[in-house]
């Protein structure tokens, strides 16, 4: 009998992460001049036709390893710094200035694509190899009656895997959000479930909680103690939306969680909030932008400084209680995507 062992701890760089969509960048870094982006331990390249089209190949010309994102574009087509051969949309070499005019090329002077590029609500998604898990998508992006607001991205020491435990956890908010929203938090986590669905899931839970920011209690129409419900949708491996329906006053906050894998120490976040309490008021949008990145900071202050930056994928090494579905489901769904890997 033949028993699979896989790694014991999922790091930022492992290669089963190859076989699925990650953020590269937001599409308005994605522009005519070419511009590098860090990803599982590799650096690539992203321009834009004329047409509007993203294009991203491996930042590393053929020739002599030059980073192409030192290089121009010329119309679509982008020329290397170093000794002027030039590549077409296709990645494919269409001129070697060293052999003047009709010459025959080499057919190995072809650059590296992904395996798939997809742009959708303003970020731009690559996988680097045929990849298993599903597109990323947040449906309030699609909706026009929602607000969106970004923050800034973020670079910062930690791992993905555990960036993304962090967001689905919700046992810590009375203890590490003491300082914003974490005060006004009940200790004891609700009961909740945890639909499975392929390499993602969605967990959902009704709550009271002190709606400090609804007009309405102000105005002695609502009272301080409100209705609200957390859907947490989660797709591998590390897309995260938390959607918070206000039952009381109306409206729903989602707040959008992307995380790069850059190297085994470093990650990049793309958070962006989805609105439609906010009566369209951008002042008010930057106050929950503001907000929400000092809650972040809260829990970067302990995820920069975990000491082993990867995730036990085997179930037994951590101990997990019923407060911690959510955050047992993703070690489920991420040590399924190894082995499917491997
Ligand atoms: S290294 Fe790019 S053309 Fe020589
Ligand atoms: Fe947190």
């Amino acid at each position: 009998m033949i028993f699979y062992i896989g790694p014991v701890n999922l790091t930022n760089t492992d290669p089963s992460l190859r076989r699925a969509w990650h953020t590269l960048c937001r599409s308005e870094e994605v522009t005519a001049t070419p511009r590098a982006f860090d990803l599982l331990g590799q650096r690539w390249v992203a321009y834009r036709t004329s047409a509007g089209a993203p294009l991203v190949f491996l930042d590393r010309c053929p020739h002599r390893f030059a980073p192409l994102s030192m290089g121009q574009c010329e119309g679509d087509a982008l020329r290397c710094v170093y000794h002027g051969w030039v590549f077409d949309e296709d990645g494919r070499c269409v001129e070697i200035p060293a052999l003047g005019d009709g010459a025959t090329l080499p057919s190995r002077a072809q650059l590296s694509a992904p395996a798939g590029i997809y742009e959708s609500h303003s970020m731009l998604f690559i996988a680097p190899e045929e990849p298993l898990t599903p597109r990323p998508r947040i449906t309030a992006a699609e909706d026009e009656s929602f607000l969106r607001g970004d923050l800034d991205v973020i670079e910062t020491r930690a791992s993905a895997a555990l960036l993304a435990d962090n967001f689905l956890d919700m046992a810590h908010f009375p203890f590490i959000h003491a300082g914003t929203f974490g005060a006004d938090e009940a200790r004891e986590v609700p009961h909740y479930s945890v639909t499975r669905d392929g390499y993602g899931f969605e967990a959902t839970y009704e709550h009271d909680f002190a709606h400090r920011e609804d007009p309405g209690v102000a105005a002695g129409i609502r009272p301080l103690v409100q209705r609200r419900r957390l859907t947490y949708r989660y797709v591998a491996p590390f897309h995260l939306e938390l959607a918070i329906d206000f039952l009381d006053a109306g409206g729903t906050n989602v707040i959008g969680f992307f995380l790069t894998p850059i190297d085994d120490e470093r990650v990049r976040i793309y958070s962006s909030l989805w609105r439609n309490d906010l009566e369209g008021s951008v002042e008010r949008m930057r106050e929950a932008i503001d907000f929400e990145v000092a809650v972040i900071e809260e829990d970067l202050a302990l995820q920069s400084r975990m000491e082993v930056l990867s995730m036990p994928l085997d179930i037994t090494t951590e101990v997990h209680t019923r407060a911690d579905k959510t955050t047992v489901e993703l070690r489920r769904v991420l040590a399924d995507l190894v082995a499917a890997v491997n």
